[in-house]
């Protein structure tokens, strides 16, 4: 099976490539700096490179823009496209807190679920590698400042390592499970609760930043972040404060075998060696 991986340098995409390889399937990495043979040139806003990332492709890995609003008036005429190719099978990368009810990266779950013979949605929580990628502010901050911004409040997360994720795209690009998964790690945190974790890796104190939603806002907008997306996230914050993603699914076991990662497991292996 050749299966188209955009994302394929980030962080679940190329250990879903990694993943691919280790059970015998062809993966082609999708980058918008395409380096090396088992890489082609796509990038999401420009439709002239989607044909021929999608040239022999049995099945792809989508994982949306970075950043954008509302990918789907890219994504969906993709699935179209690779469909009329011939590819039949889909694993889409979503969120626990977007079901395809929703605009957005819903709008092109539910164009796969209603358009592709065989299709997972993965929705995971919050990955747990926020905190260790230098690209997030999360990772920044904590790695600069041994501080951690959230307007999230006492709400918990379950959050997940994008290496759990990753195996269960790969299980279900093997398998499609033709549903839309939820994804956790296996316990809920607030980010009080993976500063304490953190504090006690690192040997350091880690401090929790409680900010205001407008605060957290402004924060991330400050570091980078368009604002039109931050106000998305700041929503998704705002609903985290409020219990939405205070929950664990056993989707990481069930379909892979294996349990996932805990958060301490993961801090370990990203900083106990660190400086
Ligand atoms: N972080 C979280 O807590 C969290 C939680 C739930 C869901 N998610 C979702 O996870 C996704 C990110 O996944 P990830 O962490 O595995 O990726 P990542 O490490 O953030 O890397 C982004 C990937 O997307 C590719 N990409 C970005 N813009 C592109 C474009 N215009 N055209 C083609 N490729 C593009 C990049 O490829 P090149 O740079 O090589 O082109 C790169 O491989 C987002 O959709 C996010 O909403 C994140």
């Amino acid at each position: 099976m050749r299966v188209l991986v955009i994302g394929g340098t980030g962080k679940t995409g190329s250990a879903v490539a990694r993943g691919l390889r280790a059970h015998g399937e062809t993966p082609v990495i999708a980058s918008r700096r395409p380096s090396g043979p088992d890489q082609v040139h796509f990038d999401w806003a420009d439709p002239g490179t989607h044909d021929a990332a999608l040239r022999g492709i049995d099945a792809a890995y989508l994982v949306a823009p970075a950043l954008v609003r509302d990918p789907a008036p890219r994504m969906v005429p993709f699935i179209d496209r690779a469909l009329a190719r011939g590819a039949r099978r889909f694993a889409l990368l979503s969120s626990s807190a977007i079901d395809a009810s929703m605009p957005g990266v819903g709008a092109v779950h539910a164009a796969l679920a209603a358009r592709a013979p065989e299709w997972t949605v993965l929705r995971p929580s919050w990955f747990m590698q926020n905190f260790s990628d230098p690209q997030h502010a999360l990772g920044r901050e904590l790695r600069d400042e041994r501080t951690i911004a959230s307007s999230t409040g006492d709400g918990r997360i379950g959050f997940i390592d994008a290496e759990d994720i990753a195996a269960v795209a790969v299980a279900t690009l093997l398998a499609p499970a033709n549903a839309a998964l939820v994804l956790t790690g296996p316990e809920a945190l607030s980010y009080a609760d993976a500063a304490a974790i953190l504090s006690r890796v690192l040997g350091e104190a880690v401090v929790h930043r409680a900010l205001t939603r407008a605060a957290w806002e402004a924060h991330v907008i400050a570091s980078g972040m368009p604002a039109d997306y931050a106000a998305l996230l700041g929503a998704l914050e705002q609903a985290i404060a409020g219990g939405a993603e205070d929950r664990v699914t056993d989707e990481v076991l069930r379909r892979t075998g294996r349990a996932p990662r805990s958060f301490e497991a993961f801090a370990r292996a990203a900083f106990a060696a660190a400086p």
